[in-house]
Protein backbone atom coordinates (compact mmCIF):
# COMPACT_ATOMS: atom_id res chain seq x y z
CA UNK A 1 0.00 0.00 0.00
CA UNK A 2 2.06 2.76 -1.41
CA UNK A 3 5.68 2.53 -1.98
CA UNK A 4 8.23 5.16 -0.85
CA UNK A 5 11.70 5.96 -1.73
CA UNK A 6 14.45 8.12 -0.62
CA UNK A 7 17.64 9.16 -2.23
CA UNK A 8 21.01 10.81 -1.05
CA UNK A 9 24.44 10.92 -2.88
CA UNK A 10 26.84 13.68 -4.13
CA UNK A 11 27.72 12.83 -8.03
CA UNK A 12 24.30 11.91 -9.78
CA UNK A 13 21.07 13.65 -10.47
CA UNK A 14 18.69 12.02 -7.86
CA UNK A 15 15.43 11.87 -10.05
CA UNK A 16 16.21 9.26 -12.84
CA UNK A 17 17.21 7.17 -9.36
CA UNK A 18 14.09 8.04 -7.88
CA UNK A 19 12.23 7.21 -10.87
CA UNK A 20 13.26 3.87 -11.36
CA UNK A 21 13.24 2.47 -7.72
CA UNK A 22 9.43 3.86 -7.81
CA UNK A 23 8.97 1.50 -11.23
CA UNK A 24 10.02 -1.24 -9.21
CA UNK A 25 7.63 -0.34 -6.13
CA UNK A 26 4.87 0.21 -8.42
CA UNK A 27 3.60 -3.26 -7.04
CA UNK A 28 2.66 -1.17 -3.72
CA UNK A 29 0.00 1.18 -5.50
CA UNK A 30 -0.16 2.67 -8.71
CA UNK A 31 -2.99 5.22 -8.87
CA UNK A 32 -0.29 8.62 -8.68
CA UNK A 33 3.00 9.25 -8.48
CA UNK A 34 5.46 12.35 -7.11
CA UNK A 35 9.01 13.51 -6.48
CA UNK A 36 10.48 16.33 -4.27
CA UNK A 37 14.35 16.98 -4.90
CA UNK A 38 16.62 19.59 -3.03
CA UNK A 39 18.58 21.96 -4.76
CA UNK A 40 20.07 25.54 -3.74
CA UNK A 41 17.95 25.50 -1.18
CA UNK A 42 15.21 25.08 -2.49
CA UNK A 43 12.61 21.71 -2.88
CA UNK A 44 11.21 21.21 -6.35
CA UNK A 45 8.23 19.08 -6.49
CA UNK A 46 6.65 17.38 -9.44
CA UNK A 47 3.77 14.72 -9.36
CA UNK A 48 1.52 12.75 -12.23
CA UNK A 49 -2.06 10.67 -12.18
CA UNK A 50 -1.43 7.21 -13.41
CA UNK A 51 1.62 4.70 -13.50
CA UNK A 52 4.86 6.13 -13.51
CA UNK A 53 6.02 3.27 -16.06
CA UNK A 54 3.25 4.78 -18.46
CA UNK A 55 3.21 8.13 -17.70
CA UNK A 56 5.48 11.11 -18.96
CA UNK A 57 6.56 13.76 -15.97
CA UNK A 58 9.24 16.83 -15.96
CA UNK A 59 12.19 16.89 -14.78
CA UNK A 60 13.08 18.32 -11.77
CA UNK A 61 16.94 19.06 -10.28
CA UNK A 62 19.01 18.13 -7.68
CA UNK A 63 21.18 15.56 -6.05
CA UNK A 64 18.66 14.27 -3.17
CA UNK A 65 15.25 13.48 -3.25
CA UNK A 66 12.16 11.45 -2.51
CA UNK A 67 9.39 9.41 -4.24
CA UNK A 68 6.29 8.12 -3.38
CA UNK A 69 3.91 6.20 -5.42
CA UNK A 70 0.06 6.00 -4.32
CA UNK A 71 -2.37 3.20 -3.14
CA UNK A 72 -5.54 6.00 -2.82
CA UNK A 73 -6.81 5.81 1.20
CA UNK A 74 -7.48 9.23 1.99
CA UNK A 75 -8.78 11.45 -1.20
CA UNK A 76 -9.45 10.50 -4.58
CA UNK A 77 -6.99 10.38 -6.78
CA UNK A 78 -5.88 13.90 -8.01
CA UNK A 79 -2.44 15.79 -8.17
CA UNK A 80 -3.50 17.79 -5.05
CA UNK A 81 -3.32 14.17 -3.26
CA UNK A 82 -0.73 12.89 -4.60
CA UNK A 83 2.76 12.58 -2.66
CA UNK A 84 4.58 14.65 -1.58
CA UNK A 85 3.01 17.13 0.74
CA UNK A 86 4.97 20.32 1.71
CA UNK A 87 4.14 22.63 5.16
CA UNK A 88 3.15 26.31 4.31
CA UNK A 89 6.94 27.35 4.23
CA UNK A 90 7.83 24.80 1.21
CA UNK A 91 10.87 24.19 2.89
CA UNK A 92 9.95 20.38 4.16
CA UNK A 93 8.70 17.72 1.54
CA UNK A 94 7.06 14.41 3.26
CA UNK A 95 6.12 10.93 1.51
CA UNK A 96 4.50 8.55 3.65
CA UNK A 97 3.35 5.31 3.78
CA UNK A 98 0.40 3.98 6.18
CA UNK A 99 -2.71 5.98 7.97
CA UNK A 100 -2.67 8.53 10.53
CA UNK A 101 -6.14 7.67 12.30
CA UNK A 102 -6.00 11.00 14.30
CA UNK A 103 -5.37 13.09 11.26
CA UNK A 104 -8.88 14.82 10.89
CA UNK A 105 -8.90 16.23 14.57
CA UNK A 106 -5.01 16.92 13.90
CA UNK A 107 -5.42 19.01 10.97
CA UNK A 108 -8.85 20.73 11.93
CA UNK A 109 -6.00 22.15 15.19
CA UNK A 110 -3.83 23.18 12.00
CA UNK A 111 -6.41 24.91 10.12
CA UNK A 112 -7.56 26.70 12.94
CA UNK A 113 -4.13 28.01 13.63
CA UNK A 114 -3.75 29.42 10.04
CA UNK A 115 -1.72 26.15 8.16
CA UNK A 116 -3.13 26.06 4.90
CA UNK A 117 -3.86 22.37 3.01
CA UNK A 118 -4.07 21.68 -0.49
CA UNK A 119 -5.10 18.05 -0.41
CA UNK A 120 -7.39 15.91 1.45
CA UNK A 121 -5.19 13.46 2.78
CA UNK A 122 -4.22 12.33 6.31
CA UNK A 123 -0.06 12.62 5.00
CA UNK A 124 -0.30 16.52 4.35
CA UNK A 125 -0.75 17.41 8.59
CA UNK A 126 2.78 15.37 8.86
CA UNK A 127 4.66 18.40 6.96
CA UNK A 128 2.81 20.78 9.12
CA UNK A 129 3.43 19.50 12.04
CA UNK A 130 6.85 19.30 11.65
CA UNK A 131 6.92 23.47 10.79
CA UNK A 132 5.28 23.56 14.13
CA UNK A 133 8.12 22.21 16.01
CA UNK A 134 10.63 24.19 14.02
CA UNK A 135 9.20 26.94 14.83
CA UNK A 136 9.09 26.05 18.16
CA UNK A 137 12.87 26.01 18.22
CA UNK A 138 13.19 21.91 17.98
CA UNK A 139 15.62 20.61 15.48
CA UNK A 140 14.19 18.76 12.68
CA UNK A 141 14.55 14.95 14.37
CA UNK A 142 13.42 16.32 17.73
CA UNK A 143 10.44 17.42 15.84
CA UNK A 144 10.30 14.03 13.89
CA UNK A 145 10.14 12.27 16.80
CA UNK A 146 7.70 14.55 18.75
CA UNK A 147 5.18 14.25 16.22
CA UNK A 148 6.17 10.53 15.95
CA UNK A 149 4.66 10.12 19.24
CA UNK A 150 1.55 12.08 18.61
CA UNK A 151 0.15 10.63 15.20
CA UNK A 152 -1.75 7.64 15.74
CA UNK A 153 -2.19 4.58 13.30
CA UNK A 154 0.79 2.18 11.46
CA UNK A 155 3.14 4.54 9.27
CA UNK A 156 6.34 5.20 7.91
CA UNK A 157 7.59 8.47 6.19
CA UNK A 158 10.41 10.08 5.01
CA UNK A 159 10.93 13.96 5.01
CA UNK A 160 13.06 16.36 2.88
CA UNK A 161 14.56 19.52 4.98
CA UNK A 162 15.34 22.30 2.40
CA UNK A 163 16.77 24.26 5.01
CA UNK A 164 19.26 22.06 6.63
CA UNK A 165 19.59 19.87 3.84
CA UNK A 166 18.79 16.83 6.04
CA UNK A 167 16.85 13.76 5.34
CA UNK A 168 14.96 11.90 8.16
CA UNK A 169 13.55 8.40 7.10
CA UNK A 170 11.12 7.39 10.40
CA UNK A 171 9.29 3.69 10.85
CA UNK A 172 6.04 3.13 12.93
CA UNK A 173 4.51 0.18 11.53
CA UNK A 174 5.37 0.02 7.99
CA UNK A 175 8.63 -1.22 6.15
CA UNK A 176 11.42 0.99 5.60
CA UNK A 177 15.28 -0.54 4.50
CA UNK A 178 18.13 1.25 4.01
CA UNK A 179 20.70 0.14 1.16
CA UNK A 180 24.15 1.17 1.43
CA UNK A 181 26.49 2.07 -1.41
CA UNK A 182 29.49 4.02 -1.14
CA UNK A 183 28.23 7.63 -1.37
CA UNK A 184 24.71 6.67 -2.01
CA UNK A 185 22.19 6.30 0.70
CA UNK A 186 19.07 4.50 -0.62
CA UNK A 187 15.32 4.53 1.80
CA UNK A 188 12.60 2.10 0.50
CA UNK A 189 9.28 0.16 0.97
CA UNK A 190 10.70 -2.56 0.06
CA UNK A 191 14.57 -3.78 -1.04
CA UNK A 192 13.77 -4.56 -5.43
CA UNK A 193 13.45 -0.75 -5.25
CA UNK A 194 17.38 -0.82 -4.88
CA UNK A 195 18.67 -4.33 -5.36
CA UNK A 196 20.35 -2.84 -9.21
CA UNK A 197 21.98 -0.74 -7.04
CA UNK A 198 23.10 -2.50 -3.55
CA UNK A 199 22.74 -5.65 -1.45
CA UNK A 200 23.65 -3.94 1.46
CA UNK A 201 20.79 -3.52 3.79
CA UNK A 202 19.69 -1.93 7.02
CA UNK A 203 16.63 -2.67 8.27
CA UNK A 204 14.64 0.04 10.54
CA UNK A 205 12.29 -1.49 13.20
CA UNK A 206 9.53 0.09 14.35
CA UNK A 207 9.84 3.17 16.99
CA UNK A 208 13.53 3.82 14.95
CA UNK A 209 14.59 6.81 12.73
CA UNK A 210 17.68 7.67 10.44
CA UNK A 211 19.07 11.12 9.24
CA UNK A 212 20.80 11.10 6.47
CA UNK A 213 23.29 14.29 5.59
CA UNK A 214 26.14 12.14 4.48
CA UNK A 215 27.04 8.27 3.63
CA UNK A 216 26.75 7.17 7.03
CA UNK A 217 22.85 7.60 8.21
CA UNK A 218 22.85 7.63 12.27
CA UNK A 219 20.24 5.84 13.79
CA UNK A 220 18.24 7.08 16.91
CA UNK A 221 15.40 4.99 19.10
CA UNK A 222 12.67 7.40 19.09
CA UNK A 223 11.56 6.60 22.90
CA UNK A 224 14.71 7.28 24.27
CA UNK A 225 15.92 9.86 21.47
CA UNK A 226 19.38 7.94 21.70
CA UNK A 227 21.68 7.33 18.92
CA UNK A 228 21.58 3.37 18.11
CA UNK A 229 24.07 1.06 16.06
CA UNK A 230 22.00 -0.98 13.71
CA UNK A 231 23.63 -3.78 11.36
CA UNK A 232 24.53 -3.79 7.95
CA UNK A 233 22.86 -7.41 6.04
CA UNK A 234 24.11 -8.50 2.64
CA UNK A 235 21.01 -10.26 1.32
CA UNK A 236 21.64 -12.47 -1.72
CA UNK A 237 18.94 -12.03 -3.94
CA UNK A 238 19.51 -11.66 -7.27
CA UNK A 239 18.47 -8.94 -9.66
CA UNK A 240 16.69 -11.11 -12.26
CA UNK A 241 14.31 -12.20 -9.56
CA UNK A 242 12.68 -8.73 -9.07
CA UNK A 243 12.88 -7.82 -13.18
CA UNK A 244 10.58 -9.56 -15.47
CA UNK A 245 13.60 -10.28 -17.58
CA UNK A 246 11.61 -11.57 -21.08
CA UNK A 247 8.29 -12.66 -19.88
CA UNK A 248 5.31 -10.23 -20.93
CA UNK A 249 3.93 -10.42 -17.05
CA UNK A 250 5.74 -10.40 -13.73
CA UNK A 251 2.81 -12.64 -12.94
CA UNK A 252 3.28 -15.57 -16.11
CA UNK A 253 7.58 -15.17 -14.96
CA UNK A 254 6.21 -16.17 -11.08
CA UNK A 255 3.92 -18.76 -12.59
CA UNK A 256 6.63 -20.38 -13.98
CA UNK A 257 8.89 -19.63 -11.57
CA UNK A 258 7.37 -22.55 -9.35
CA UNK A 259 9.49 -24.97 -11.55
CA UNK A 260 12.10 -24.36 -8.62
CA UNK A 261 10.31 -22.29 -5.61
CA UNK A 262 8.97 -25.97 -3.86
CA UNK A 263 12.53 -27.18 -4.21
CA UNK A 264 13.97 -24.23 -2.68
CA UNK A 265 10.81 -23.95 0.20
CA UNK A 266 11.61 -27.20 1.55
CA UNK A 267 14.74 -25.91 2.15
CA UNK A 268 14.09 -25.51 5.65
CA UNK A 269 16.04 -26.08 9.34
CA UNK A 270 15.10 -29.10 10.41
CA UNK A 271 15.76 -28.26 14.19
CA UNK A 272 13.32 -25.75 13.82
CA UNK A 273 10.58 -27.29 11.96
CA UNK A 274 10.76 -30.08 14.74
CA UNK A 275 10.98 -27.49 17.37
CA UNK A 276 7.72 -26.17 15.73
CA UNK A 277 6.26 -29.39 15.20
CA UNK A 278 6.39 -29.93 19.35
CA UNK A 279 5.11 -27.25 19.88
CA UNK A 280 1.87 -27.64 17.60
CA UNK A 281 1.80 -31.03 19.47
CA UNK A 282 1.81 -29.53 22.70
CA UNK A 283 -0.48 -26.15 22.08
CA UNK A 284 -3.01 -27.51 24.60
CA UNK A 285 -5.01 -24.57 23.68
CA UNK A 286 -5.26 -24.57 20.16
CA UNK A 287 -3.50 -23.76 17.45
CA UNK A 288 -4.89 -20.96 14.85
CA UNK A 289 -3.79 -20.44 11.04
CA UNK A 290 -4.64 -16.84 10.08
CA UNK A 291 -3.90 -14.61 7.11
CA UNK A 292 -5.31 -12.78 4.45
CA UNK A 293 -7.03 -12.71 1.03
CA UNK A 294 -4.92 -15.77 -0.61
CA UNK A 295 -2.94 -16.30 2.45
CA UNK A 296 -6.09 -17.09 4.18
CA UNK A 297 -6.93 -19.39 1.78
CA UNK A 298 -3.61 -21.18 2.59
CA UNK A 299 -4.61 -21.15 6.23
CA UNK A 300 -7.89 -23.15 5.24
CA UNK A 301 -6.03 -25.78 3.34
CA UNK A 302 -3.43 -26.17 6.45
CA UNK A 303 -6.80 -27.40 7.96
CA UNK A 304 -7.18 -29.90 6.03
CA UNK A 305 -3.31 -30.85 5.15
CA UNK A 306 -3.04 -31.38 9.34
CA UNK A 307 -6.03 -33.73 9.68
CA UNK A 308 -5.09 -35.40 6.81
CA UNK A 309 -1.35 -35.70 7.19
CA UNK A 310 -0.72 -35.13 11.45
CA UNK A 311 -4.27 -36.49 12.55
CA UNK A 312 -4.89 -32.72 14.41
CA UNK A 313 -7.27 -30.38 14.22
CA UNK A 314 -5.77 -26.99 13.66
CA UNK A 315 -8.10 -23.48 13.22
CA UNK A 316 -8.09 -21.40 10.45
CA UNK A 317 -9.17 -17.54 10.61
CA UNK A 318 -9.18 -14.53 8.47
CA UNK A 319 -7.07 -12.07 10.57
CA UNK A 320 -9.52 -9.47 9.92
CA UNK A 321 -11.86 -11.88 12.08
CA UNK A 322 -9.15 -12.71 14.44
CA UNK A 323 -10.63 -10.57 17.22
CA UNK A 324 -13.79 -12.30 17.85
CA UNK A 325 -11.62 -15.40 18.98
CA UNK A 326 -9.55 -13.49 21.10
CA UNK A 327 -11.11 -15.14 24.82
CA UNK A 328 -10.05 -18.44 23.61
CA UNK A 329 -6.15 -17.68 23.50
CA UNK A 330 -3.40 -18.11 26.16
CA UNK A 331 -0.11 -18.78 26.84
CA UNK A 332 -1.16 -22.49 25.39
CA UNK A 333 -2.15 -21.31 22.19
CA UNK A 334 -0.67 -21.23 18.81
CA UNK A 335 -0.61 -18.80 16.65
CA UNK A 336 0.18 -19.44 13.25
CA UNK A 337 0.33 -16.36 10.61
CA UNK A 338 0.80 -16.96 6.68
CA UNK A 339 2.16 -14.10 4.60
CA UNK A 340 3.99 -13.55 1.51
CA UNK A 341 4.82 -10.02 2.55
CA UNK A 342 4.63 -9.97 6.32
CA UNK A 343 2.86 -6.42 6.37
CA UNK A 344 -0.64 -6.86 5.99
CA UNK A 345 -2.11 -4.87 8.55
CA UNK A 346 -5.13 -7.23 9.58
CA UNK A 347 -2.77 -10.01 10.38
CA UNK A 348 -0.33 -7.71 11.93
CA UNK A 349 -3.31 -6.32 14.51
CA UNK A 350 -4.29 -10.09 15.04
CA UNK A 351 -0.56 -11.16 15.98
CA UNK A 352 -0.65 -8.27 18.56
CA UNK A 353 -3.56 -9.47 20.33
CA UNK A 354 -2.26 -12.84 20.42
CA UNK A 355 0.80 -11.61 21.81
CA UNK A 356 -0.85 -9.71 24.15
CA UNK A 357 -2.51 -12.93 25.61
CA UNK A 358 0.77 -14.49 25.67
CA UNK A 359 0.41 -16.84 22.86
CA UNK A 360 3.65 -18.02 20.92
CA UNK A 361 3.45 -16.48 17.41
CA UNK A 362 4.53 -19.34 14.32
CA UNK A 363 5.30 -17.18 10.77
CA UNK A 364 5.29 -18.70 7.47
CA UNK A 365 6.49 -15.75 4.71
CA UNK A 366 8.64 -14.52 1.85
CA UNK A 367 9.96 -11.38 2.70
CA UNK A 368 13.25 -11.20 4.80
CA UNK A 369 12.79 -9.06 7.72
CA UNK A 370 9.19 -8.00 7.77
CA UNK A 371 7.04 -6.81 10.58
CA UNK A 372 5.70 -10.13 10.91
CA UNK A 373 9.20 -11.90 11.57
CA UNK A 374 10.38 -9.44 13.96
CA UNK A 375 7.18 -10.64 16.54
CA UNK A 376 7.23 -14.15 15.81
CA UNK A 377 8.95 -16.17 18.03
CA UNK A 378 9.35 -18.56 14.76
CA UNK A 379 9.81 -17.86 11.35
CA UNK A 380 10.18 -20.28 7.89
CA UNK A 381 11.08 -18.16 5.28
CA UNK A 382 9.76 -20.18 2.11
CA UNK A 383 12.58 -19.03 0.53
CA UNK A 384 10.32 -17.52 -3.33
CA UNK A 385 12.08 -14.70 -4.32
CA UNK A 386 10.44 -11.61 -4.52
CA UNK A 387 6.86 -11.52 -5.83
CA UNK A 388 5.53 -8.44 -7.99
CA UNK A 389 2.23 -9.53 -9.37
CA UNK A 390 -0.45 -8.55 -7.35
CA UNK A 391 -1.57 -12.00 -7.45
CA UNK A 392 0.00 -14.17 -5.62
CA UNK A 393 1.06 -17.57 -7.28
CA UNK A 394 4.45 -18.80 -6.23
CA UNK A 395 4.37 -17.30 -2.84
CA UNK A 396 0.83 -19.33 -2.26
CA UNK A 397 2.29 -22.77 -3.67
CA UNK A 398 5.67 -22.47 -1.18
CA UNK A 399 3.15 -21.45 1.48
CA UNK A 400 1.44 -24.36 1.12
CA UNK A 401 4.67 -26.98 0.81
CA UNK A 402 5.80 -25.64 3.98
CA UNK A 403 2.53 -26.60 5.98
CA UNK A 404 3.11 -29.64 3.99
CA UNK A 405 6.71 -29.79 5.78
CA UNK A 406 5.42 -28.90 9.02
CA UNK A 407 2.19 -31.03 9.16
CA UNK A 408 4.92 -34.36 7.97
CA UNK A 409 7.50 -32.76 11.28
CA UNK A 410 4.10 -32.87 13.50
CA UNK A 411 3.77 -36.94 12.36
CA UNK A 412 7.55 -37.29 12.95
CA UNK A 413 7.88 -37.94 9.32
CA UNK A 414 9.91 -34.90 8.06
CA UNK A 415 11.42 -37.66 4.91
CA UNK A 416 8.52 -38.47 3.95
CA UNK A 417 6.76 -35.06 3.53
CA UNK A 418 10.68 -33.64 1.78
CA UNK A 419 9.63 -37.12 -0.24
CA UNK A 420 6.39 -35.95 -1.48
CA UNK A 421 7.17 -32.17 -2.33
CA UNK A 422 10.12 -32.95 -4.16
CA UNK A 423 7.97 -35.48 -6.17
CA UNK A 424 5.57 -32.99 -6.73
CA UNK A 425 8.60 -30.48 -8.00
CA UNK A 426 9.71 -32.76 -10.44
CA UNK A 427 5.73 -32.76 -11.75
CA UNK A 428 5.30 -29.68 -11.54
CA UNK A 429 8.53 -28.65 -13.85
CA UNK A 430 6.66 -31.31 -16.59
CA UNK A 431 3.71 -29.59 -16.12
CA UNK A 432 4.87 -26.00 -16.84
CA UNK A 433 5.84 -26.75 -20.20
CA UNK A 434 5.19 -23.84 -23.71
CA UNK A 435 2.46 -27.06 -25.27
CA UNK A 436 0.80 -27.06 -21.66
CA UNK A 437 0.56 -23.21 -21.14
CA UNK A 438 -0.79 -22.87 -24.58
CA UNK A 439 -3.31 -25.47 -24.00
CA UNK A 440 -4.57 -23.55 -21.19
CA UNK A 441 -4.30 -20.41 -23.08
CA UNK A 442 -6.80 -21.72 -25.96
CA UNK A 443 -9.63 -22.55 -22.83
CA UNK A 444 -8.58 -19.07 -21.48
CA UNK A 445 -9.44 -17.47 -25.08
CA UNK A 446 -13.10 -19.40 -25.20
CA UNK A 447 -14.16 -18.34 -21.64
CA UNK A 448 -12.92 -14.67 -22.25
CA UNK A 449 -16.21 -14.43 -24.57
CA UNK A 450 -17.70 -11.02 -23.02
CA UNK A 451 -20.65 -13.02 -22.29
CA UNK A 452 -19.49 -15.18 -19.77
CA UNK A 453 -19.80 -12.78 -16.93
CA UNK A 454 -19.93 -15.41 -14.06
CA UNK A 455 -17.78 -18.73 -13.32
CA UNK A 456 -17.90 -21.63 -10.59
CA UNK A 457 -15.36 -23.75 -9.34
CA UNK A 458 -16.19 -27.12 -7.42
CA UNK A 459 -14.15 -28.90 -5.19
CA UNK A 460 -14.37 -31.65 -2.67
CA UNK A 461 -11.95 -32.38 0.65
CA UNK A 462 -8.95 -30.48 0.27
CA UNK A 463 -9.86 -29.15 -3.26
CA UNK A 464 -12.91 -27.23 -1.69
CA UNK A 465 -10.58 -24.60 0.11
CA UNK A 466 -8.29 -24.72 -3.31
CA UNK A 467 -11.75 -23.64 -5.41
CA UNK A 468 -12.23 -20.79 -3.03
CA UNK A 469 -8.55 -19.39 -3.66
CA UNK A 470 -9.29 -20.25 -7.60
CA UNK A 471 -12.17 -18.05 -7.52
CA UNK A 472 -9.89 -14.93 -5.77
CA UNK A 473 -7.21 -15.31 -8.45
CA UNK A 474 -9.93 -15.72 -11.71
CA UNK A 475 -11.30 -12.69 -10.05
CA UNK A 476 -8.89 -10.34 -9.11
CA UNK A 477 -7.09 -11.10 -12.16
CA UNK A 478 -10.06 -11.38 -14.96
CA UNK A 479 -12.75 -9.20 -13.35
CA UNK A 480 -14.97 -12.28 -13.99
CA UNK A 481 -17.14 -12.80 -11.01
CA UNK A 482 -15.97 -16.49 -9.67
CA UNK A 483 -17.13 -18.46 -6.86
CA UNK A 484 -15.87 -21.55 -5.35
CA UNK A 485 -18.16 -23.85 -3.70
CA UNK A 486 -17.75 -27.48 -1.59
CA UNK A 487 -18.83 -29.60 -4.54
CA UNK A 488 -21.87 -30.79 -2.42
CA UNK A 489 -23.21 -27.12 -1.27
CA UNK A 490 -24.20 -26.33 -4.90
CA UNK A 491 -27.19 -28.04 -5.42
CA UNK A 492 -28.65 -25.88 -2.00
CA UNK A 493 -28.74 -22.68 -3.67
CA UNK A 494 -26.38 -21.67 -5.83
CA UNK A 495 -26.89 -24.54 -8.28
CA UNK A 496 -29.97 -21.44 -9.37
CA UNK A 497 -27.46 -19.84 -11.32
CA UNK A 498 -26.51 -22.28 -13.86
CA UNK A 499 -27.18 -21.75 -17.28
CA UNK A 500 -26.60 -23.26 -20.80
CA UNK A 501 -22.82 -22.28 -21.11
CA UNK A 502 -22.34 -21.07 -17.60
CA UNK A 503 -18.62 -22.23 -16.87
CA UNK A 504 -18.02 -24.42 -13.94
CA UNK A 505 -14.27 -25.95 -13.16
CA UNK A 506 -14.29 -29.20 -11.16
CA UNK A 507 -11.05 -29.32 -9.20
CA UNK A 508 -10.45 -33.23 -9.19
CA UNK A 509 -7.86 -35.15 -7.22
CA UNK A 510 -7.06 -38.95 -7.55
CA UNK A 511 -8.67 -39.44 -3.18
CA UNK A 512 -11.65 -40.20 -1.98
CA UNK A 513 -13.95 -37.69 -3.12
CA UNK A 514 -13.00 -38.31 -7.18
CA UNK A 515 -16.15 -39.81 -7.60
CA UNK A 516 -18.70 -37.93 -5.55
CA UNK A 517 -17.09 -34.73 -6.89
CA UNK A 518 -18.03 -35.93 -10.48
CA UNK A 519 -21.63 -36.73 -9.62
CA UNK A 520 -21.35 -33.12 -8.60
CA UNK A 521 -20.29 -31.95 -12.08
CA UNK A 522 -22.70 -34.23 -13.48
CA UNK A 523 -25.60 -32.41 -11.71
CA UNK A 524 -24.28 -28.89 -13.27
CA UNK A 525 -23.55 -30.26 -16.21
CA UNK A 526 -27.30 -31.88 -16.97
CA UNK A 527 -28.30 -27.96 -16.32
CA UNK A 528 -26.45 -26.83 -19.21
CA UNK A 529 -22.60 -25.60 -17.17
CA UNK A 530 -20.12 -25.84 -19.44
CA UNK A 531 -17.39 -28.38 -17.91
CA UNK A 532 -13.76 -27.40 -17.08
CA UNK A 533 -12.11 -30.68 -15.73
CA UNK A 534 -8.87 -30.14 -13.74
CA UNK A 535 -8.04 -33.92 -12.98
CA UNK A 536 -5.43 -36.67 -14.05
CA UNK A 537 -7.85 -38.06 -15.94
CA UNK A 538 -9.94 -37.62 -18.72
CA UNK A 539 -14.21 -38.03 -18.14
CA UNK A 540 -16.60 -38.09 -21.03
CA UNK A 541 -18.55 -35.24 -18.72
CA UNK A 542 -15.43 -32.27 -19.34
CA UNK A 543 -15.65 -30.32 -22.37
CA UNK A 544 -12.23 -28.94 -21.98
CA UNK A 545 -9.89 -31.49 -19.78
CA UNK A 546 -6.96 -29.99 -18.13
CA UNK A 547 -4.24 -32.76 -16.80
CA UNK A 548 -3.16 -32.61 -13.63
CA UNK A 549 -0.17 -35.62 -12.41
CA UNK A 550 -1.34 -38.59 -10.42
CA UNK A 551 -0.87 -37.50 -6.85
CA UNK A 552 -2.25 -37.63 -3.18
CA UNK A 553 -5.09 -34.90 -1.88
CA UNK A 554 -2.46 -33.48 0.02
CA UNK A 555 -0.25 -33.08 -3.29
CA UNK A 556 -3.05 -31.74 -5.45
CA UNK A 557 -3.23 -29.05 -2.73
CA UNK A 558 -0.46 -27.81 -5.00
CA UNK A 559 -0.44 -29.33 -8.17
CA UNK A 560 -4.25 -28.10 -9.28
CA UNK A 561 -3.58 -24.09 -8.39
CA UNK A 562 -0.86 -24.06 -11.32
CA UNK A 563 -3.95 -24.74 -13.73
CA UNK A 564 -5.97 -22.23 -12.34
CA UNK A 565 -2.88 -19.56 -11.84
CA UNK A 566 -2.39 -19.73 -15.26
CA UNK A 567 -5.96 -19.77 -16.37
CA UNK A 568 -6.30 -16.79 -14.49
CA UNK A 569 -3.45 -15.34 -15.93
CA UNK A 570 -4.50 -15.76 -20.16
CA UNK A 571 -8.22 -14.88 -19.17
CA UNK A 572 -6.84 -11.60 -17.68
CA UNK A 573 -4.41 -11.19 -21.35
CA UNK A 574 -7.40 -12.03 -23.66
CA UNK A 575 -9.32 -9.88 -22.04
CA UNK A 576 -6.85 -7.00 -22.40
CA UNK A 577 -5.79 -5.80 -19.17
CA UNK A 578 -3.21 -5.35 -16.84
CA UNK A 579 -2.96 -8.37 -15.04
CA UNK A 580 0.27 -7.74 -13.20
CA UNK A 581 -1.71 -4.58 -11.41
CA UNK A 582 -5.63 -5.23 -11.23
CA UNK A 583 -7.23 -2.38 -10.13
CA UNK A 584 -8.06 -1.03 -6.88
CA UNK A 585 -5.71 -3.78 -5.37
CA UNK A 586 -2.36 -3.22 -4.52
CA UNK A 587 0.08 -6.07 -3.47
CA UNK A 588 0.81 -5.55 0.17
CA UNK A 589 -2.28 -4.29 2.27
CA UNK A 590 -1.34 -2.24 5.21
CA UNK A 591 -4.47 -0.39 6.05
CA UNK A 592 -7.20 -2.33 8.39
O1 LIG B 1 1.21 -10.30 1.86
P1 LIG B 1 0.09 -11.20 2.29
O2 LIG B 1 0.28 -12.60 1.88
O3 LIG B 1 -0.23 -11.07 3.75
O4 LIG B 1 -1.18 -10.65 1.50
C1 LIG B 1 -2.46 -11.14 1.77
C2 LIG B 1 -3.44 -10.77 0.68
O5 LIG B 1 -3.55 -9.39 0.56
C3 LIG B 1 -3.05 -11.37 -0.67
O6 LIG B 1 -2.93 -12.77 -0.60
C4 LIG B 1 -4.08 -11.02 -1.75
O7 LIG B 1 -5.29 -11.65 -1.49
C5 LIG B 1 -3.54 -11.35 -3.13
N1 LIG B 1 -3.85 -10.29 -4.04
C6 LIG B 1 -4.08 -12.61 -3.68
O8 LIG B 1 -3.56 -12.95 -4.92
Amino acid sequence: MCGIIGYWNIDNEALPILSGALKKLEYRGYDSFGFATLNNGQIYIEKQIGKISEVKYNNIPGRVGIGHTRWATHGGVTKQNSHPHKDCTGKIAVVHNGIIENFQELKRRLVDEGHKFLSNTDTEIIPHLIEEKLASGLDLKQSVIKISKILKGRNAFIVLDAETNEMIAIRNGSPLILGLKDKEVFIASDIPAFLDKTKEVIYLDDGQLAVIRNERPEFYDINTGKRIIKRLIKIDWNQNQAEKGSYAHFMLKEIIEQKNTIVAAINQDETQLVRVAREINNATNGVFFIGCGTAARVCHIAEYIFSKVANKRINYIPASEFENYKHFLSPETLVIAVSQSGETADVLDALKIAKSKGAKIISILNVIGSSMSRISDYTFHINAGPEKAVASTKATTSQIAVIILLSYACSGKIKDGEKLLMELSGEINDMLNPRYQEHIKNIATILSDEKVQNMFIIGRGINYPLSLESAIKIMEVSYINAQGFAGGELKHGPIALIENGTPVIVLVADDNDKAKILSNAMEVKSRGAYIIGISPDNNNIFDYWIKTPRVDSVGSAIANLIPIQLLSYYLGVAKGYNVDYPKNLAKSVTVN
